[in-house]
């Protein structure tokens, strides 16, 4: 059984390479689901449809954990993929968020006052408030929706994206620790950095790697049950040149397909 990723488009590539560099020897099948970007604009009926139809087509794919990287089909998918669609349809495999592994580093250093930033979808389902505040209800929370700058990012074009980024800098400014919970985010971590000093800032490409680690470690159950072949796959709903290179940047000597999902 292989680790698979999936993505709303190839932001979930960052966080890839944080597992693939932690931990290099097993099997990878990315699915980016590129044909229907941008997630955080859609309905959450669409985004829970298109997250099964991804799922499923992982689990063809002999993936045996499936990570779902962004936060947005997190948001809105994974409590039902995991209580409910995957109980049923394949009873084997592991479905995992990247909200809970984010809050918990968010909270690591005792912070009481905690900002985040993410898509329009992900703000609205209040998941980063709801898991922060069950760990810890006297927690001060602020949730901004960011939505210029996943097509900013995707568009390269860092001076428009940082120019947003800088005014919704300004609104976390007192805060103890600020969360990029969108897989596109890590691309302007140092941005905010520079902008915000005294903010820690969490960035899902510095952290997920570990989670993955450690959770295999705590689950021998599925880690033997995965291949190490130092094998990846890097798929796609619709190809284009400009994925290519953005995936060449990380991957240098790896290509991505194009797939159809409907399995
Ligand atoms: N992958 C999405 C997320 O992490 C961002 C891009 C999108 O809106 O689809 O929330």
């Amino acid at each position: 059984m292989k680790i698979g990723v999936f993505d709303s488009g190839l932001g979930g590539l960052v966080v890839t390479k944080a597992f693939i560099d932690t931990l290099p020897e097993y099997d990878y099948v990315y699915y980016g689901d590129t044909a229907r970007l941008p997630y955080g604009e859609k309905t959450s009926g669409q985004i829970l449809s298109y997250s099964i139809e991804a799922v499923k087509f992982l689990i063809s794919q002999k993936c045996g954990i499936i990570i779902i990287a962004c936060n947005t089909a997190t948001s809105i998918a994974l409590r039902y993929l995991q209580q409910r669609f995957i109980p049923e349809y394949a009873p084997d495999v592991k479905v995992l968020g990247v909200v809970i592994p984010t809050v918990e580093e968010a909270l690591q250093n005792g912070a009481s006052k905690i900002g985040v930033v993410a898509t329009n979808a992900t703000i609205r389902s209040h998941i980063y408030q709801e898991e922060l505040l069950k760990i810890n209800p006297d927690l001060q929370i602020k949730e901004v929706a960011t939505p210029e700058l996943v097509p900013a990012i995707e568009s390269n074009d860092f001076a428009r994206a940082e120019n947003f980024a800088k005014e919704y800098a300004k609104e976390f400014e007192n805060v103890d620790s600020l969360i990029l919970g969108c897989t596109h985010y890590p691309l302007l971590k140092d941005f905010f950095r520079r902008e915000l000093p005294f903010v820690q800032i969490i960035s899902q490409d510095e952290l997920m790697g570990n989670k993955l680690s450690s959770y295999l470690k705590r689950h021998i159950e599925i880690d033997i049950c995965l291949s190490r072949n130092h094998d990846y796959k890097f798929l796609v709903s619709r190809w284009n040149t400009h994925y290519q290179q953005v995936a060449a940047g990380l991957f240098p000597s790896f290509s991505i397909e194009e797939v159809s999902a409907n399995v």
